[in-house]
């Protein structure tokens, strides 16, 4: 890790070297244009919505925390539910407020009891208290999407498998 990040600022250290032997800009000199002129890579910039992030950081989580729970892979579920609460706080420190309602305040308000009653029932390696603490939690999906005026879109408990090059049962049992 370290070394690798020692050879990138050498990389970066030779190239400006020689952006400046040639007679060029050296990268990222204030005088580089920031978008190419005649074609090149142009990179826009892309700050992702909360639909993205609810499909990019949220929906996978809840159906991989689902199918661990399903193998009983108490060590993944934790795992899953964890990134899931992480993207939330994210989510709340990228948009503080979507439509004018604070974010946070409604995480904490309806979807953390969830949280707390599905890590409860992980720790508890506890199947039934798995398969209705996530019911619950599911629900809290919903709430939070009529919360914030989005009543048509519901998610379920899944009903078939996603995910066919993950493997979710507990390393043991492979
Ligand atoms: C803080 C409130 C909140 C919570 C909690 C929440 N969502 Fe969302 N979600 C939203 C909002 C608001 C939208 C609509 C965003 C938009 O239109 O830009 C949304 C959109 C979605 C979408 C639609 C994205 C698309 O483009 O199709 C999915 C799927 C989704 N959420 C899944 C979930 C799941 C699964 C959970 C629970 C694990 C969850 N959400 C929890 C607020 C929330």
């Amino acid at each position: 890790m370290k070394s690798s990040h020692s050879f990138a600022l050498l990389f970066a250290g030779s190239l400006a070297l020689a952006a400046v032997a040639i007679g060029y800009p050296a990268l990222g000199a204030a005088t580089a244009p920031a978008t190419p002129a005649g074609g090149g890579l142009t990179i826009l910039e892309f700050k992702p919505a909360m639909d993205d992030l609810m499909t990019m950081l949220i929906q996978p989580r809840h159906m991989k925390l689902y199918y661990a729970g399903q193998q009983k892979n108490w060590t993944l579920a934790a795992f899953e539910l964890n990134e899931m609460g992480a993207a939330l706080r994210r989510i709340g420190q990228t948009i503080p407020k979507y439509r004018n309602i604070s974010v946070d305040a409604t995480v904490t308000s309806i979807f953390t009891p969830k949280i707390q009653a599905m890590n409860a029932a992980i720790t508890a390696k506890n199947p039934q208290q798995f398969t209705s603490a996530y019911a619950d939690l599911t629900e809290g999906c919903n709430t939070c999407h009529e919360g914030l005026e989005h009543p048509f879109l519901v998610v379920k408990v899944p009903d078939g498998q996603n995910f066919p090059d993950q493997d979710f049962r507990p390393v043991a049992a492979k």
